[in-house]
């Protein structure tokens, strides 16, 4: 058997990946209606293998209304017409495929979008139908039903239940959405649910995909009773308790994960799951990857973590030792659609919880310039990590948050949902940049775009810093280069004593020293010769930077 590289004998490939989140809105857009497309990625590929990526994973491309940016799906198992067809996927894969890396898709198990043939059919049927043990529908409480069934508050802002009118035009039940009221929540009790699943999960292996990262793998279960309940902010302290709430981490999730693993191993041992849990502490969250569920968890406490050496040291300690605990790698990531792009959210003198997004006239700004030096610093101790790493879209190429977006151009539904009061995730998903001259940045072959580009981010273009050497495209690329030829995701690590302030470690040949002091240390009492540095280096590794040298 040979997995969907050709390779004989498959091999455990995701533990030490580097994974490109492609966004598709926001990648490349073939037709030039403004919004990124399958050909478009297609038609970009070889920017990706030539950055050196193992992988890349897809977010949702399926039909939908696209109120959630496609979170909100209407049919699992089709492309939408603003991305292209099942044909384009086709081609897409193969394409990947042939150029050596691994695709990885987006699944969406714990809601549909209320267009989806199945929340229409549960409006038509009423009360107590078969359609509507699909979703969990409830009874309003108050007098005549007319208050939500409990307090729960959608994860975007505003009340989790929506009611409904029944067939007959009377006020009727509530439906529980945990994310926008276009977005219903299904009942996973229901087998009917459950056996149609594991019938998409097939339709995406049998066109050949390597795994699935999974939406909100922590939810799908929601405690018996539905108890009102009154969550905590979550904020990088908070990752250290437990907390638990009716709606997420529920202990029923596990066995749903058991069965699609067996669904997913039947396709052979190279095929992934991807769990995006928001779940803490880490104990807790190292459930998701047993060896009996899925492969791997996306790590929130690394991204959450400060650019702190006594934080970081802990949750990269933490992560390797919770994760390989259950026999599952850590994966590191520091960006992704949903938080603000970490060339500006690591150097934020303010806090910024999630999916609050930031404007121009935000607190705690930081000079762009010097957000992305502490980015790339970031990035090269995370690429010298063991295990797995993500990346999303447009951080090779030092992308910040993008600021400037007007009021009436914002489509998350996180804006609308809090009257303004939380700007949501638009920031990190404008699209990217390719060619300094040309139309949207060469996003596509029109001038636009679905978010509003920033009118100076020319130098940030791909065109503008391939083969530029210190730029931070040249950086990523050398980055996973070395990271590849020593082996870095599979290597071991030890911390060596560093000076306060510095983080300095060896894996597997390679020392990694990374400045977070605000004090210059000379080059010269660190030894080895320099293998790649997060920026120009003189005698010293200045403030904000990481170097990694030859260490035999
Ligand atoms: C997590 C996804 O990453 C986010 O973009 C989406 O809005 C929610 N899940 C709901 O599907």
């Amino acid at each position: 058997m040979t997995d969907s590289l050709g390779v004989a004998a498959p091999t455990d490939w995701w533990r030490s990946a580097v994974i490109y989140q492609i966004y598709p809105r926001s990648f490349a857009d073939s037709n030039g209606d403004g919004v990124g497309d399958l050909p478009g990625i297609t038609h970009r590929l070889d920017a990706l293998a030539d950055l050196g990526v193992d992988a890349i994973w897809l977010s949702p491309f399926y039909r939908s209304p696209q109120r959630d940016a496609g979170y909100d799906v209407a049919d699992f198992c089709d492309v939408d017409p603003l991305f292209g067809t099942l044909e384009d996927f086709d081609a897409l894969t193969a394409r990947a495929h042939d150029l050596g890396m691994r695709v990885v898709v987006d699944i969406v198990p714990n809601h549909t979008s209320s267009d989806h043939a199945w929340f229409q059919a549960a409006l038509a049927a009423g009360p107590g139908s078969p359609e509507r043990a699909r979703y969990i529908f409830r009874e309003g409480t108050g007098e005549s039903g007319e208050l939500p069934p409990n307090n729960w508050e959608s994860v975007f802002g505003g009340d989790a239940w929506t009611r409904v009118t029944e067939p007959d035009g009377t006020p009727g039940q509530w439906y529980l959405h945990l994310f926008d009221s276009s977005q219903p929540d299904l009942e996973w009790t229901n087998e009917g649910v459950r056996a149609d699943f594991d019938d998409t999960l097939r339709f995406w292996l049998d066109r050949g995909v390597d795994g699935f990262r999974v939406d909100v793998a922590h939810g799908l279960v929601k405690e018996d009773g539905l108890p009102d309940y009154t969550p905590e902010q979550l904020d990088a302290s908070s990752l250290d308790s437990e907390t638990s709430s009716p709606h997420f981490a529920q202990e029923g999730v596990h066995e749903i994960w058991r069965r699609w693993h067996d669904v997913v191993a039947a396709y052979g041992p190279d095929r992934i799951l991807v769990a995006e849990a928001w779940v803490h502490p880490l104990e807790r969250m190292a459930d998701w990857v047993r060896p009996d569920e899925m492969h791997q968890a996306f790590n929130f406490g690394y991204l959450m973590a400060a650019w702190d050496v006594a934080e970081l040291r802990r949750i990269i300690d933490d992560s390797l030792a919770t994760f390989g605990a259950v026999g599952a790698p850590s994966t590191w990531v520091l960006s992704n659609h949903d938080v603000v792009r970490h060339a500006t959210r690591l150097a934020l003198t303010e806090p910024n919880p999630q999916g609050h997004g930031l404007a121009t006239d935000s607190a705690g700004l930081p000079d762009v310039e010097h957000g992305i030096l502490r980015a790339r610093a970031a990035t090269l101790l995370m690429l010298a990590l063991p295990g797995g790493a993500y990346l999303y879209q447009g951080e090779e190429l030092g992308l910040p948050e993008a600021l400037d977006i007007p009021g009436d151009a914002r489509q998350d539904p996180t804006w609308a949902r809090t009257n303004g009061e939380r700007l949501g995730r638009d920031g990190c998903r404008v699209p990217i940049p390719w060619e300094a001259d040309a139309p949207a940045y060469g996003f596509g072959p029109s001038a636009s775009t679905w978010l509003p580009q920033p009118a100076d981010w020319a130098p940030y273009a791909r065109d503008a810093q391939r083969g530029i050497a210190g730029s931070s495209l040249d950086m990523y690329r050398s980055a996973l280069a070395l990271r590849k030829r020593h082996g870095l995701g599979t290597g071991t690590l030890t911390w060596i004593e560093a000076p306060d302030g510095v983080l300095m470690l060896d894996n597997d040949g390679v020392r990694v020293v990374a400045n977070i002091s605000g004090a210059d240390l000379p080059l010269a009492d660190l030894g080895g010769e320099v293998l790649l540095a997060s920026r120009p280096l003189g005698d010293v590794l200045p403030a904000d930077a990481t170097v990694w040298l030859s260490h035999a």
